[in-house]
């Protein structure tokens, strides 16, 4: 897999603003309609905060999540909250805003996902993605099976250790992304980082973009980084 572009920031602040900067200069080089995929957890929360306070063409953008917990759009645990609350509620006129559908099975909830990502024939311009500690990103979890699928682009995956169902995006969509943008911080993130970016191990190291992978990293989480 090619190379990703790593930059380390003093703090999550810098990460935050320097992934604006990339976001909006990506935006601008583009044409026509922009198609982000969204990261859920804590750490994308400052930047989803500053994309409010720009004065963009909201109408050219276009969200979707990489992933959601199987959980109502109000529940605390909603990444669809989540973005909602730091950045939607302070803008109007989006082109387009799709988040996951909340139905009576997580099965349900990935094909109507499934079936929404496929109207459009390719992935997206920027994939937004974070990292867990065990190496995981959006919801592709170490010994899960989602981590195994080759055709679907959509899935409810089983996570044993929450005992529950997550939401995620496959492999096969995230690697169509044009640009795939990581933003990782904090020393909690440091040893599996150094897997994923010097072994290539874990869930995290599978992903890159068609044009382009990048890591953005504060000093605590590069700390292991030779
Ligand atoms: C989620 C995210 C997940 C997240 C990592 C890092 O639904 O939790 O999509 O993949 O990016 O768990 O989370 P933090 O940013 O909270 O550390």
């Amino acid at each position: 897999m090619s190379q990703p572009r790593i930059e380390i920031f003093e703090t999550g602040a810098e990460v935050a603003q320097a992934a604006l900067d990339f976001w909006v200069d990506l935006l601008a080089r583009s044409q026509g309609d922009f198609w982000v995929s969204l990261a859920g957890g804590t750490t994308p929360k400052e930047l989803y905060r500053k994309m409010a306070d720009q004065k963009l063409n909201w109408g050219r953008l276009h969200l979707v999540w990489g992933d959601e917990r199987f959980v109502p759009h109000d529940h605390a645990d909603s990444n669809y909250r989540m973005v909602k609350e730091a950045w939607l509620d302070r803008v109007s006129g989006l082109g387009g805003i799709v988040p996951w559908s909340i139905e009576a099975s997580a099965e349900d909830s990935a094909n109507h996902y499934e079936e929404r990502l496929r109207q459009r024939p390719h992935g997206v311009d920027l994939c937004l993605l974070g990292m867990g500690d065990d190496g995981h990103t959006a919801s592709l979890f170490p010994g899960t099976a989602a981590l195994h699928e080759q055709q679907r682009w959509a899935v409810a995956n089983w996570v044993e250790k929450f005992h529950s169902h997550r939401l995620t995006m496959t492999y096969p969509y995230l690697n169509l992304s044009r640009q795939v943008l990581f933003l990782i911080t904090g020393a909690g993130k440091a040893p599996a980082l150094r897997q994923v970016l010097r072994l290539e191990e874990h869930p995290a190291a599978a992903v890159r973009g068609r044009e382009g992978t990048t890591f953005f990293l504060d000093r605590a989480a590069a700390a292991e980084l030779d």
